[in-house]
């Protein structure tokens, strides 16, 4: 879907998401979402915590994971997707700490294969994500399932590729202080998601885009595994749908 620029389509998704939590609760049911961190998702947390100020709604049943986690990474360090998401957030609204899940970046190496085993049976024990909100990086990359990810992959240590650390570069003062790694929920952990949104703003999207939406899928472009997602939508301002 096509929209003139990201702000009402925004709206339109936090309005999915807020029905979602509300049915799941008129049910006494956890909403479990699965989130992103990036410039693409912003406006949607910023109509949340609107909603959440002005019209009460409530995150008390809302079990939330986060696609990824560079590594290392200390929580406290302003680069990371932890202090992203409460800045953004966590912070402002009535979500319980403990239903809060975002990949620890400062797991040791010894205990990282068993911490992602880890975090894919929390998922399953809540019942799976109910939704699950995506960005797009210019490398096709869905969480950071770089070119190459498998459509079985789960949730796992992955290295960078070289295009995403120069997108990430700015924000880190320079590519030497991006991380390498990272840990980042897999293409088969997404995929397992009852329903999905994809956002993508701006013209340096428009390519990928377009090689993911009319491309054939392949590993090399992760996000084309979307194409066989029975519940996804692509949500897309006029840049990004350039070159469709
Ligand atoms: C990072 C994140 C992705 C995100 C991508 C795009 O690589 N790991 O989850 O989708 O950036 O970011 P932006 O929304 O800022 O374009």
């Amino acid at each position: 879907v096509i929209f003139k620029d990201s702000q009402e389509p925004s709206i339109l998704v936090a309005q999915e998401i807020a029905s979602l939590i509300k049915d799941k609760e008129a049910n006494h049911q956890p909403c479990v979402l699965g989130l992103a961190t990036g410039s693409s998702p912003i406006k949607v947390y910023e109509e949340l915590v609107r909603m959440h100020k002005e019209e009460g709604l409530s995150f008390s049943n809302v079990v939330t994971f986060n696609l990824d986690e560079y590594y290392p990474m200390d929580k406290s360090n302003i680069q990371s997707y932890f202090y992203f998401m409460h800045e953004h957030l966590f912070n402002h609204i009535d979500i319980l700490p403990e239903n809060i899940n975002i990949p620890n970046g400062k797991v040791s190496a010894d205990d990282l294969y068993q911490y992602c085993i880890d975090y894919e049976m929390k998922i399953k024990a809540v019942g799976g994500l109910d939704f699950q909100l995506l960005g797009i990086g210019r490398t096709g990359h869905i969480g950071f399932n770089e070119p190459g990810s498998h459509l079985n992959s789960r949730t796992r240590n992955i290295t960078l590729d070289h295009i995403t650390r120069v997108d990430a570069a700015p924000a880190f003062l320079g590519i030497d202080n991006v991380p390498r790694k990272a840990i980042t929920m897999g293409i088969g952990t997404v995929m397992s998601a009852k329903r999905i949104v994809l956002l993508a703003w701006g013209a340096n999207k428009a390519e990928i885009v377009k090689e993911t939406i009319e491309g054939n899928i392949t590993p090399e472009v992760p996000a084309t595994y979307l194409q066989n997602h029975g519940n996804t939508t692509f949500i897309l301002d006029e840049g990004a749908s350039l070159e469709l």
